[in-house]
């Protein structure tokens, strides 16, 4: 396969990248635009751009706004009240049928890369065991990763403890945890310490649903990154939401900015979702409840964007498109300023790949050839036109090819433009 006239991110010039066997071959500067040719894709100086990924959604739960109840009230407690009325109906066919329509939202919008929770407090484990069986059977297609993640709290679940170490058994690639929603404060530190645990124990990464609450108390991240300062394995450790950063004080939050550059962990912030699910107890003003994404990413902490919803019971919209996610970043936590957009899509793509330990990603020779066409020649008008992904190829094979859509204008505006 070769791809000629491509754009690469910050790279002015056209290139001509050559695919043998599954792999980049070969990353050449083109002299001048090239004309196209039966054996080439003509990516018309369009951006290949390494394949967006989606490092926090729910799977086990996608589809099921409004069964049976609607999230009346907006808030994160009553989605988890609503949850806990749809997890009697799961059953591996109704998982199945969700999960497998979601992902095929997600790879028809550039995504190569999930990392999904699945519910641990539920006895007959479904989720997890459903979600594992298809990471198995699409190992080949798309890299899942499964969180095991215990909605109802670790050890505030009747067993939740011995549920998360079965489903690591399963083999579950990740432990989760919801330290703010234990019924106290030292159940929430004691179950940090015990994630850690089984994380050495089974040697797994770690990802915290970390401070999803408006409290400027809930300090449960300074508990996380100091236990992964402690046992230096902060690059494995991830910190998802930390809406509760929003509204601390700004003289805490400079001390605790040393400690977590210090322990190397990694943030995903779900901005469409926490701005719909948080600030919800408050009148006016009224907070966003959005973490610190621009002066993480100032401070150089790797900080990447998850949809974390797509119509369930915390969040009824949602299309897979992590274009939206990052448009919806941008706005939310003002990052928008020229050097903000130079960059933008390492939230997408480039940071999330990191948080999820993702081996031999990007556009380099000798890598996978896992690749996406954009519309737009740069991360800027990329991200500006909210463009479409044209093309999706993983080890050389396309996975999904769209036709760029026609727009037919009044003869009024194509006779002042010429
Ligand atoms: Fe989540």
């Amino acid at each position: 396969m070769q791809i000629i006239n491509a754009r690469l991110r910050q790279r002015p010039e056209l290139f001509s990248i050559y695919i043998d066997k599954g792999r980049f071959s070969k990353i050449e500067v083109q002299e001048s635009t090239q004309v196209a040719s039966d054996n080439a894709i003509d990516a018309g100086g369009n951006l290949i751009c390494a394949p967006f990924v989606e490092p926090h959604i729910h799977l086990d739960a996608a589809l099921t706004a409004g069964e049976p109840e609607w999230n009346q009230s907006g808030t994160l407690f009553e989605g988890i009240e609503r949850w806990r009325q749809r997890k009697p109906m799961l059953n591996e066919e109704d998982i199945r049928r969700r999960v497998l329509s979601t992902i095929e939202l997600l790879v028809q919008n550039g995504v190569q890369a999930i990392r999904t929770h699945a519910d641990t407090t539920d006895p007959t484990l479904i989720g997890v065991r459903t979600l594992c069986a298809l990471r198995d059977e699409l190992k080949d297609k798309i890299d899942l990763q499964v969180v095991a993640f215990p909605q109802d709290g670790m050890l505030s679940y009747p067993n939740g403890l011995k549920l998360m170490e079965e489903a690591l058994e399963i083999g579950a690639d990740v432990v989760g945890g919801i330290p703010h929603f234990e019924y106290t404060r030292e159940l929430g530190e004691k179950s940090v310490k015990l994630i850690i645990e089984l994380a050495q124990k089974y040697d797994r990464l770690v990802d915290v649903h970390c401070d999803e609450i408006d409290d400027p108390n809930s300090r449960f991240l300074e508990f996380l990154a100091h236990e992964a300062l402690l046992h230096d394995m902060g690059s494995k450790v991830t910190a998802s939401h930390t809406t509760a950063m929003h509204s601390y004080d700004n003289a805490y939050c400079s001390k605790l900015f040393r400690l977590l550059k210090n322990s190397g962990i990694n943030f995903i912030s779900c901005p469409t979702e926490s701005i719909h699910l948080q600030g919800r107890f408050d009148t006016y003003p009224k907070r966003r409840g959005v973490t610190r994404v621009k002066e993480l990413r100032e401070a150089n902490i790797n900080v990447c964007l998850g949809q974390d919803s797509i119509f369930d019971p915390w969040y009824s919209l949602g299309n897979g498109k992590l274009l939206r996610t990052l448009d919806y970043a941008m706005h939310i936590c003002q990052m928008m300023g020229y050097q903000d957009y130079a960059r933008a899509l390492d939230m997408i793509t480039d940071n999330s790949a990191r948080t999820m330990c993702l081996k031999n990603y990007g556009i380099q020779e000798g890598n996978a050839a896992n690749f996406i066409l954009l519309e737009g020649q740069d991360d800027y008008s990329v991200l500006r036109k909210q463009g479409e992904v044209l093309l999706s190829v993983r080890r050389g094979e396309i996975i999904m090819q769209r036709q760029p859509s026609q727009v037919i204008t009044p003869p009024w505006i194509t006779q002042a433009t010429k």
